[in-house]
């Protein structure tokens, strides 16, 4: 998604610096080319060779290199730059940006770019909420600069609050989003994942493997490229913060099928890409089941079938999209199966594929659509293949 672009970073003198390093690393190995400024109080938090180590570019702190003359041109870099992201970015910083104050180099840079311009704030609680913080990042807000919000939690004060700087993985996110072409901007997608838990008592479940990595990278792709995006999701233990994006967190088949049917009312595509359990235990035990010798046997009953739901309420301009994960005549299985759940097209997993399956980074898939088309994939990375069913996925909605 980032390769070949250009990324200017500009780090200030807060703390959370350190994270910088980070996003430096996440940024080249996505295939950026990484610039970074630093204020000359930024240095006092991480030092110029490790960034200059990780971004592979000199880096760039004063107008020009005191020693030969060497000019550092802002006004070439605001052009170099496909984004700009100043990370972490401290209240002081931002009031400057706010009023055009240009007396360093990330502040002349931010003047003279052409490209987005994205902020990470970092600071303390108190300085975050204070009203002339909050004026700063409106004004900047109102001039299109993306604020990448702090999360909340402890503080490098010591205090718990609002004010630490977002995860790089968050704000590398961020930059994708920004990035990439709005293609599937209005249109609003439901997207299902991970497992469900099935309860039997209060300390037992049955679950399976899934992971939720799919689902979540099917709808960071589509969230990247403009859709408003809802995950209703298992329990996982993946975190995502994207301006897109809305987690509806659910445990069992049950809920998910409830979230599921409330949102697909308002979508125009329904991903199912959970691994619902199919049963679940027939009755609930209040108290731990007690292990008493020989067998125990236990009754299961079947679960609502979200997609097939789905299927039956299906409205005309909308676009369905199911799952097949099968180890055995895998076209026919998932033909067969888009058939009765009434699926306009179906991903096909086979777990005879090296590589495919739960709790992999990587993928391979078919694409087998209602109107008989198969389209196969090769092996790739679950970001990819993401992007490969994202493609599909606004084909088919860009000509409902
Ligand atoms: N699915 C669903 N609700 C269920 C079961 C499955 O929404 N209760 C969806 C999955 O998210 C996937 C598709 O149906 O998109 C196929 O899931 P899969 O587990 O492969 O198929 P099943 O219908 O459960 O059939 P089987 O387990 O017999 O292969």
């Amino acid at each position: 998604m980032l390769r070949g672009k250009h990324i200017l970073l500009a780090v200030t003198g807060s703390i959370a610096a350190y994270k910088s390093a980070q996003i430096v690393r996440l940024l080249v190995k996505e295939g950026a080319e990484v610039k970074v400024i630093m204020t000359a109080m930024a240095k006092n938090f991480i030092t110029p060779l490790t960034m200059a180590t990780l971004s592979k570019n000199p880096i760039l702190v004063d107008f020009y290199n005191p020693e030969n003359g060497d000019w550092n041109s802002h006004v070439k870099l605001g052009i170099w730059a496909d984004l700009y992201l100043i990370a972490p970015a401290t209240a002081n910083t931002l009031s400057k940006m706010a009023f055009g104050i240009a007396d360093n180099l990330l502040l002349t840079s931010y003047l003279s770019a052409r490209c987005p311009v994205a902020v990470a704030p970092a600071m303390d609680l108190d300085m975050y909420r204070h009203p002339a913080t909050a004026a700063s990042l409106e004004m900047l807000k109102s001039r299109g600069v993306f604020v990448i919000e702090p999360a909340s939690g402890e503080l490098a004060s010591g205090l718990e609050g609002k004010g630490r700087m977002e995860e790089p993985e968050n704000i590398v996110r961020y930059a994708e989003y920004i990035l990439s072409k709005k293609t599937l901007e209005g249109k609003r997608i439901m997207v299902t994942a991970g497992p469900t838990r099935e309860p039997m008592d209060p300390v037992r479940y049955i679950s399976n493997h899934s992971s939720g990595k799919m689902g979540y990278a099917i709808a960071k792709a589509c969230a990247d490229r403009g859709a408003r995006v809802c995950i209703i999701s298992g329990p996982v233990s993946i975190g995502i913060s994207h301006p897109n994006i809305r987690v509806v967190r659910v445990s069992t088949a049950s809920e998910m099928c409830d979230a599921a049917l409330e949102e697909y009312s308002f979508s125009d595509a329904a991903i199912m890409c959970a691994a619902v359990a199919d049963y679940s235990p027939a009755v609930y035990s209040d108290m731990k089941i007690k292990r008493t010798p020989g067998p125990y046997s236990l009754e299961l009953t079947p679960n609502r079938d979200i997609a097939a739901e789905i299927g039956k309420i299906k409205r005309k301009g909308t676009f369905t999209l199911g799952f097949a994960l099968e180890t055995d005549n895998e076209i026919e299985n998932a033909v067969s199966k888009m058939k009765k759940k009434n699926l306009d097209a179906i991903v096909l997993n086979s777990l005879k594929d090296e590589g495919a399956g739960f709790s992999v980074d990587t993928n391979k898939i078919s694409i087998l659509s209602s109107d008989g088309k198969v389209m196969e994939g090769c092996l790739k990375s679950k970001a990819e293949v993401a992007e490969d069913i994202a493609d599909y996925v606004e084909s088919k909605l860009t000509c409902l």
